[in-house]
C-alpha cells in the first residue's frame, strides 16, 4: 500500500492544530499540499526566494569566514606573536593574548563577519517562521501524532537553566522558541556549508559507532538529539534496533519527529534530560552523544555520564563525538586557547571553555566504564575515545 503523505492530512489534525488551521487549509485547498516550494531530497526548501537567497549569501559568507578568513586571521595572530618574540602558550597569558588581538583589523574582520553574518541569518530565519506561524504550528501539530515513530512531550519537565542559553546566538536557544528545531536545522545547514542537506555528516559519524563485542544491538539511545539527524542515521545503520532520541527542548523533538516521520524513518523522540533519562537500568546496547558535551555544564556532564552507565547494559558502548574525544587530543596553541575563549564569549558557546578542560576519561572511569582509546575516529589520522560498561 502506498504511504500516506502526512502533509496532505491537515484536515485530520489535533485540537491545537485545528485552531490554527484556517490559513493552512486555504493553502492546502489551493495546492493539495502545504509544501510551498518542494524538497531538496531530505530538506524542505525555504519558503521564499528572498529567504533562500539570503541563506545562500550567508552560507557563502560563512564558507569564506571558516576557510580563507580564518586562515588569514591565524596567520596574522602568529605573525603578531612572532613579532613580540612569543613562541609558545607558556610565553603569554590569555588576557594578554586577547589584548594583543582585539584591535587587529584582520582578526576582528573575521570575528564580525562570523558573528554578524550569523545574527543576520538567525533573524531572517526567525522572521520567516514567526511570520507564518499558523502554517508551521499547524504542520507540527498534525505531525505530533503521526508515524512512523513516536513523540513524547513533557510540558511540566524541569528545564535546567544551563540549557536555556542562546548557544551560537540562536534566538530563544533550544527551549525558548516554538521554532527552535526549524531554525536549528536551517542554521546548522548553513554552518555545514550545505554539505549536510541529506544528513551526510551524521551518516558518516554514525558509521564510526562501535558495535558491542557480542554483536547484540536491540536498543539505541541518542542524547541531545536536536533535530534527530544522528538518531535517524542510527536507525538506517541498525534497522532492527529500537532507536530513541531525547532532548531537553520540546521544539527540538517536535521538529525531529516531524522530519523523521516525513522521511519515513521509525525513531522514537522524547523530551527528556540526558542526566535523568527515565529508561530502565541495563536497557540500551549503545548510547551516543554527538556534539552534546560542549553545550553542557561540568556538573551535568558528570551526571550524564553516570546516568548513561546506569542505562547501558553490561558490554554496552557509549560513543561521544566531538573534538575532545579524538586520540591524541591536538595540543593547545596560543591561537587554539584564544579560539576557546572567543567561542565562549563571542559565539555564546557558554560551556565551551569548561568542556575543553574537562577530563572525560576520568569521569568515564569514575562512573564505572572501561575507557577505550583505540576506536576508529571520525577525525582523520586519529583514534577515538569510547566507554564500555564492564561485563
Ligand atoms: C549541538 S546540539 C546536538 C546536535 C545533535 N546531537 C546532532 O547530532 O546533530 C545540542 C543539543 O543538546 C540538547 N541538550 C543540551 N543539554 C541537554 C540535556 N541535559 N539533556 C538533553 N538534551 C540536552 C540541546 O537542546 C540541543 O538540542
Amino acid at each position: 500500500m502506498p504511504m500516506l503523505n502526512r502533509r496532505k492530512l491537515l484536515g485530520a489534525t489535533t485540537a491545537a492544530g485545528s485552531m490554527l488551521l484556517s490559513n493552512a487549509k486555504a493553502y492546502a485547498k489551493l495546492t493539495g499540499d502545504v509544501e510551498l516550494r518542494g524538497q531538496i531530497g531530505r530538506l524542505e526548501r525555504l519558503p521564499t526566494r528572498d529567504l533562500e537567497s539570503m541563506e545562500d549569501f550567508s552560507t557563502s559568507l560563512r564558507d569564506f569566514v571558516q576557510t580563507d578568513l580564518s586562515r588569514a586571521a591565524a596567520r596574522r595572530a602568529n605573525a603578531i606573536f612572532k613579532d613580540k618574540g612569543i613562541s609558545s602558550i607558556k610565553g603569554i597569558s590569555l588576557v594578554d593574548t586577547i589584548k594583543l588581538l582585539e584591535n587587529d583589523p584582520i582578526i576582528m574582520s573575521r570575528t564580525h563577519a562570523w558573528i554578524d553574518g550569523q545574527l543576520l541569518m538567525w533573524s531572517h530565519l526567525q522572521d520567516a517562521f514567526h511570520n507564518d506561524a499558523d502554517r508551521y504550528l499547524t504542520e507540527m501539530a498534525a505531525a505530533d501524532k503521526s508515524g512512523p515513530g513516536s513523540l513524547e512531550l513533557n510540558p511540566d519537565m524541569y528545564i535546567p537553566p544551563y540549557t536555556a542559553h542562546e548557544i551560537h546566538n540562536q534566538p530563544g536557544g533550544y527551549v525558548g522558541d516554538a521554532f527552535a528545531g526549524h531554525m536549528y536545522h536551517y542554521g546548522t545547514n548553513n554552518l555545514y556549508i550545505h554539505r549536510n542537506e541529506q544528513d551526510e555528516q551524521h551518516i558518516s559519524t554514525v558509521s564510526f559507532v562501535p558495535v558491542p563485542d557480542d554483536g547484540k544491538i536491540k536498543r539505541i539511545l541518542d542524547l541531545g538529539c536536536s533535530v534527530g539527524q544522528t538518531a535517524t542515521a542510527l536507525k538506517e545503520r541498525f534497522p532492527g534496533a529500537e532507536v530513541w532520541g531525547i532532548d531537553v527542548g520540546a521544539p527540538m523533538v517536535r521538529y525531529a519527529h516531524m522530519r523523521a516521520a516525513d522521511i519515513g524513518i521509525d525513531v522514537n523522540f522524547a523530551q527528556r534530560l540526558a542526566e535523568e533519562n527515565g529508561f530502565p537500568d541495563n536497557h540500551f546496547d549503545i548510547i551516543t552523544a554527538n556534539i552534546l558535551f560542549h553545550e553542557v555544564s561540568p556538573d551535568a556532564t558528570t551526571k550524564i555520564i553516570r546516568e548513561s552507565h546506569r542505562a547501558l547494559r553490561p558490554g554496552g558502548v557509549f560513543f561521544p563525538n566531538e573534538p575532545v574525544f579524538q586520540v591524541p587530543k591536538p595540543p593547545d596553541t596560543i591561537w587554539s586557547r584564544y579560539f576557546t575563549w572567543w567561542n565562549t564569549n563571542w559565539n555564546t558557546e557558554v560551556w565551551y571553555v569548561y568542556y575543553s578542560d574537562f577530563d572525560y576519561a576520568n569521569a568515564f572511569q569514575n562512573a564505572g566504564f572501561v575507557v577505550r582509546k583505540d576506536s576508529p575516529s571520525p577525525y582523520p589520522r586519529r583514534t577515538h575515545m569510547v566507554a564500555v560498561k564492564k561485563t
